[in-house]
């Protein structure tokens, strides 16, 4: 039997809400195409979010409609971040593929990300979750601050597996592990992971690592070990959270499919072509810092 890992890709996303400097729509277009060229087959390639608190992605009309036809030709699913009904409404009007919503296992964090408590935050995914649904789109919950909050400090796995199960129980159909400070020791994603398991299988949860302090490839050892398939990762590991103050980019993509292969995990991914798409976004930001 061949093993093989997932990866989704997030660095269109992720990777570019946090820069002070705006790339383009053109340019995230042209990144779009190249990780899809370099295997990609999940992108989340924008956030349908209040162009006020995001202005980094206040584009994602334009790059998600600017890319959808090299998705169907590479067969690939698009998906995009959306807070609320309004989200949901912008997204499937541009045809998304799949949808995230967003909320995290502590309180200081989710009033400053998304201005909402959690509870708030899971009544207003009811919604979404069904319009998506009755639109047939799949929707991706994610947990953020799964080991630390910035504001409010350690966060217990059992905060974390209450959220996850509050999600689930709104209907979402994949649970997305955010460790978003980058901070966690693999023995800390080890305890999170082991009392999520308890909710969902590990086999269809995704980790979603940041890596602030270099430890995100252990953590994935740590996770492949336990039973986690999929991972998300960001090309280049650019960006982070703009409300997650000093937390560096997620795991990088290519990073992340070096220690899957070597771990005997196969990817769908195209190293060289990779490595083409990550240089490409990193000189569109260094570019746009300049002219910022
Ligand atoms: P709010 O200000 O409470 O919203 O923000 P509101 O409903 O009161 O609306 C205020 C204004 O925003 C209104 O416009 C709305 O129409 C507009 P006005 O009447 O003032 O002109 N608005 C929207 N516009 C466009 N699209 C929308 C939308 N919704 C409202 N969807 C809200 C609440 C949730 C909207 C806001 O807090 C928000 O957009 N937050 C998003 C923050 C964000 O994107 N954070 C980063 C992503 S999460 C993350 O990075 C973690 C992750 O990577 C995992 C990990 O690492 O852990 C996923
Ligand atoms: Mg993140």
């Amino acid at each position: 039997m061949s093993a093989a890992c997932s990866i989704c890709e997030v660095g269109p996303r992720d990777g570019l809400q946090n820069e002070r400097a705006i790339v383009p729509a053109r340019d995230k277009i042209r990144f779009v195409e190249l990780l899809l060229a370099a295997g990609l087959r999940e992108i989340e390639v924008t956030s349908f979010v209040s162009p006020k608190w995001v202005p980094q992605l206040a584009d994602a009309e334009e790059v998600l409609l600017g890319v959808a036809g090299a998705a169907r030709t590479h067969g690939a699913l698009l998906s995009a971040l959306v807070p609320n009904e309004k989200g949901l409404e912008r997204a499937l009007a541009c045809g998304v593929g799949k949808v995230a919503v967003f909320t995290a296992a502590s309180e200081g964090f989710t009033r400053r990300n998304i201005n909402a408590s959690i509870a708030e935050s899971i009544a207003r995914f009811e919604p979404v979750v069904r319009g998506a649904h009755a639109a047939g789109v799949a929707v991706r919950g994610y947990v953020s601050c799964i080991v630390r909050c910035p504001y409010d400090g350690p966060v217990s796995p059992d905060a974390v597996a209450e959220t996850a199960e509050r999600l689930l129980a709104v209907g979402v159909d994949e649970l997305d592990l955010g460790e978003t400070l980058g901070v966690a020791t693999a023995d800390e994603i080890a305890q999170v992971l082991e009392r999520c398991a308890r909710v969902r299988p590990l086999g269809e949860i995704v980790l979603h690592l940041h890596d602030t302090q270099g430890r995100a490839r252990e953590c994935v050892r740590r996770a492949v070990a336990l039973g986690v398939r999929a991972f998300d990762g960001s090309a280049g590991g650019i960006g982070g959270c703009p409300y997650a103050p000093g937390a560096a980019g997620n795991i990088a993509t290519e990073a992340l499919d070096r220690e899957l292969a070597a771990l005997g995990y196969a990817t769908s991914i195209d190293r060289g072509a990779l490595a083409e798409a990550a240089g490409f976004i990193v000189s569109a930001l260094a570019a746009a810092r300049a002219g910022g």
